[in-house]
């Protein structure tokens, strides 16, 4: 058990921030491979009814999270280039309202790279993103058609021009270990990434999600994925590339130059607090004790009924146990580069971690401890990383 006193110390926002996450749940259409909450819908969607649901479901977030200050805002999807300039700027805008603002806030966007959509990133520039996120996927036309994409490489290309005109920072996303990609193939368009990107790179490496097509392609023996050592064979690549590039894993999908980071995402892994709104948002607050664990409705006309008869689309609000939130933190900070302060772990869950097992994991290498005391995982050991994650939360 916690006392008091740590409790409070454990208190997030002074070590790792609060921010907020907005899910757009609609796409243009359904990728084979994504298990993200996204709908296509035939029909408009009526983006102004949405806007007052936003709007409502935060004053109900904000309400549960008083005195924290903004650091950093995600429009995640989903696919939120969708939303029109109007819809963004009267979300941002509720949001400057009802929590004082980080002078510094980082404003992101998730945008696919489409001529429509890149003809709206001025608008979303003069409604307030700062931050650009663009689901590029693939350098090479074929492997774009074959993950469903709507757009081209050459789409692509010019959609990350128009948004460098408009956002200093701009990202994009690919995703590598695709069929048939092979580990030179990998190396090659890596190689023209990291000379495209501007300062930050998301490299994900594909999965099979449940309930995809993909998955069912995959069951079925219709789609091959390479094999688990070629795989890992491009997750090295993938470090050697972007490290001679400038740009290190400071995550274990994410790479930037120093200080280009996603301000957003250091908030989870560093586990801070965030309200998410929106359907099928997840959130963080904090409760009388620990955290409180909030997510909401993801069916997204679902989810704007419940905002409009009972104010909020919750459908799960619960206190994280300490051993919980510790066991959270473990999973989320261990995936970061800069490793995770042990005297932290202790103040959110009252435990000390295992020093017999912390040992163990450095003697296979799979751990090390910096001169501050934080402890990290090794490269070697990012392979295996659930494994560790498990080894140190048991
Ligand atoms: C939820 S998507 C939203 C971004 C935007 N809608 C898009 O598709 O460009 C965020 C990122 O997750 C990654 N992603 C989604 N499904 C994946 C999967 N099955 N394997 C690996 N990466 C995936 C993609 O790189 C994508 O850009
Ligand atoms: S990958 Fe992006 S565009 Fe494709 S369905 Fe998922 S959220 Fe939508």
């Amino acid at each position: 058990m916690i006392d008091e006193s740590t409790s409070s110390k454990s208190k997030p926002s002074s070590e790792a921030g609060f921010g907020v996450y907005v899910h757009w749940p609609f796409c243009a259409a359904k990728c084979p491979y994504c298990d993200f909450n996204s709908h296509v819908r035939h029909q408009p969607v009526d983006q102004p009814r949405f806007v007052k649901a936003f709007q409502q479901e935060l004053r109900f977030m904000a309400e549960r999270s008083q005195g924290e200050m903004v650091q950093s805002i995600f429009l995640g999807g989903g696919t939120p280039s969708l939303m029109q300039p109007e819809t963004v700027g009267a979300i941002l805008d509720e949001i400057a309202k009802l929590w004082p603002m980080d002078k510094a806030v980082e404003i992101s966007m998730e945008a696919n790279p489409t001529s429509v959509e890149a003809e709206r990133f001025a608008g979303y520039r003069a409604a307030g993103v700062n931050r650009v996120s663009l689901g590029v996927q693939a350098l090479n036309d074929a492997d774009l058609k074959a993950l469903g994409r709507l757009h081209s490489v050459a789409d692509a290309q010019r959609a990350f021009d128009v948004a460098r005109t408009h956002f200093d920072r701009t990202s994009f996303d690919l995703i590598y270990a695709r069929p048939h990609q092979t580990p030179e193939q990998w190396r090659s368009e890596l190689r023209e990434a990291t000379t495209m990107a501007v300062d930050h790179l998301s490299l994900y490496q594909l999965t099979i999600e449940p309930e995809t097509q993909f998955e069912l392609l995959y069951k079925a023996g219709k789609l091959s994925v390479p094999d688990p050592d070629i795989s890992a064979a491009m997750f090295e690549i993938t470090q050697e590339e972007t490290d001679k590039a400038g740009m290190p894993a400071y995550e274990v999908s994410n790479h930037a130059r120093p200080g280009a980071e996603c301000r957003h995402n250091l908030v989870y892994w560093r586990y801070g607090l965030y309200a998410g709104v929106g359907p099928g948002a997840h959130g963080r607050l904090q409760g009388p004790q620990s955290r409180i664990a909030t997510s909401t409705e993801k069916h997204p006309e679902r989810w704007l009924e419940m905002v409009e008869t009972r104010g909020n689309g919750l459908i799960e609000k619960e206190e994280l146990s300490f051993e919980q939130a510790g066991d959270e933190f473990l999973i989320m900070g261990l995936r970061l580069r800069e490793g995770i302060n042990p005297a932290r772990y202790t103040a959110l869950s009252g435990r000390v971690i295992n020093e017999k097992r912390v040992q163990d994991l450095k003697d296979n290498a799979m751990l090390e401890s910096l001169p501050d005391g934080r402890l990290r995982v090794t490269p070697q050991g990012l392979m295996v990383l659930d494994a560790v994650v498990a080894d140190l939360a048991a």
